[in-house]
């Protein structure tokens, strides 16, 4: 049965442990795994190392997409550390692309259109052989509205908050649980509500809360939905 590759889309909220969850299902299946988030993370790095951000008002978007020229964005596997890392014009930025300061300014450039569009051209030319799993706020409503697979991935906020907290005390850096909650808070607003490509469940996405699973559960959990999709797949064929 079902040995055709499909292309997984995870949306949700912020830090609700869709990369661990996306990494553990690629694993399972032998499929890339794509964080789309690190994407917008990396330009919003760019735009900081740019000095766009000193006066801490917000840039304007036309000098974030003049910025965009100058952005080259690729990802290589690293086999020592059996991951793929993001090159931030040729430097590799996996770990500064998680500090709070890109997490207070993430939101901001990723509501630029420009930005957007240039992220989910890169994005389309990733998953066009299938076998993804991808990460994201719009994977399953816009970048790939035909994924064979929507999971909208949700967890209360002080169960997010919390696990973030965590993840970033265990790397050594620095953090505070409010900050990082109010943080949590402010991204999910400003992505739901923004005009391009929302946060939003696509209708043909299956929600899983997970607040109370363990990642164990949430792999019987989609190894079971997996099997119905396959199947479904299979008969159509
Ligand atoms: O911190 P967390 O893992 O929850 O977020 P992320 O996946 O690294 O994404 C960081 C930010 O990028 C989000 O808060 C969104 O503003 C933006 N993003 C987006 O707009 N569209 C995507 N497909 C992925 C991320």
């Amino acid at each position: 049965m079902g040995q055709q590759k499909i292309i997984i889309a995870l949306d949700g909220h912020s830090s609700c442990g869709k990369s661990t969850y996306a990494k553990l299902i690629a694993a399972e299946l032998g499929y890339a795994y794509i964080d789309s988030g690190a994407m917008y993370r990396a330009v919003t790095l760019a735009a900081m190392d740019a000095g766009l951000f000193d006066d801490n008002a917000a840039p304007p978007p036309e000098k974030i997409e003049a910025l965009l020229d100058h952005v080259e964005l690729k990802l290589k596997h690293n086999p020592a550390k059996r991951r793929t890392e993001l090159f931030l014009n040729d430097r590799m930025v996996e770990d500064l692309i998680r500090s709070m300061e890109v997490s207070a300014h993430v939101s901001y450039i990723a509501a630029i259109s420009a930005v957007r569009r240039k992220m989910v051209e890169y994005q389309r030319m990733l998953g066009a052989e299938k076998g993804v799993v991808m990460d994201g706020r719009d994977i399953g409503t816009v970048v790939f509205p035909d994924a064979e697979l929507k999971i909208f991935l949700t967890a209360s906020l002080e169960v997010r908050a919390g696990r973030r907290y965590r993840e970033l005390i265990e790397k050594g850096m620095a953090a505070e649980f409010a900050d990082v909650q109010s943080n949590l808070e402010k991204r999910d607003h400003i992505d739901s509500n923004r005009d391009d490509s929302p946060l939003k469940q696509a209708d043909d996405a299956i929600l899983l809360d997970n607040s109370e699973m363990t990642l164990e559960q949430q792999m019987i959990w989609f190894n079971n939905l997996y099997r119905q999709v396959i199947t479904a797949a299979d008969d159509k064929d």
